[in-house]
């Protein structure tokens, strides 16, 4: 089982734990912008509850998160597939912004909450303690803003990178986007 990329094909690790950051950002972009949804109705009990769910599941996911961009810069990538090279250095640059922000959601997400002079509190299975003694204003602003940068930077990031896999998966049908599916060599 080849749990490791090579330059022909991404192994099962990189394979895995894409679809896990994949799903993983869709529910945290549901779960935020429902709760933003429900802020905008002046309705504190949806916002609290969808805001501890947001928390709960990045919690949670946090290391699968961080593993994904880890692995990302730390393995080998398969060769890009045969396309206008400008197409290629697009898309490394998409991918590249892609992870720098979700890298800025899991730094200003946890910093917002801690900042808050909470703690973060995981489907009250685990909770981490907050580094900070009270709430400190400055910290706080600055990491919501981080945070609002981070989903701008993704959702657009996202939107191309995933415009990039249809175009591979139904006009060029080359095989790059079932690279992503299972460990195989290029086609063409
Ligand atoms: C992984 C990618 C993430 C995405 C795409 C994301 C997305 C969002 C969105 C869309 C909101 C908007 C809520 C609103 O409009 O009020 C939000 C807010 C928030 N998120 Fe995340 N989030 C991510 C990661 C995290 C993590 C890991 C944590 C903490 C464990 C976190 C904690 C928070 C907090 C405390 C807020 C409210 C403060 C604010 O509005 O900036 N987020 N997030």
């Amino acid at each position: 089982m080849s749990l490791a990329n090579t330059k022909e094909s991404y192994g099962w690790g990189a394979i895995a734990l894409h679809w896990i950051a994949a799903f993983g950002v869709i529910a945290m972009f549901i779960t935020g912008f429902q709760a933003g949804l429900a802020e905008q109705a002046n309705d504190k009990a949806a916002r609290g509850a969808l805001m501890g769910l947001h928390i709960s599941i990045g919690a949670t996911l946090f290391v699968f998160f961080a593993a994904r961009i880890a692995l990302h810069y730390s393995q080998v990538q398969p060769a890009k597939p045969k396309q206008a090279p400008w197409l290629n250095t697009l898309s490394s640059v998409v991918q590249n912004l892609l992870l720098l922000g979700l890298l800025i959601q899991l730094i200003s997400g946890p910093l917002a909450v801690w900042s808050g002079g909470r703690a973060i509190n995981a489907f009250e299975l685990f909770s981490l303690p907050s580094p900070f003694a009270e709430r400190n204003n400055d910290i706080h602003e600055a990491a919501e803003t981080a945070h609002l940068v981070g989903r701008v930077l993704i959702f657009f990031t996202l939107a191309l990178h995933v415009l990039g896999a249809l175009k591979h998966l139904m006009l060029d049908r080359d095989g790059a986007f079932q690279r992503m599916l299972w460990p195989a060599k290029l086609t063409k």
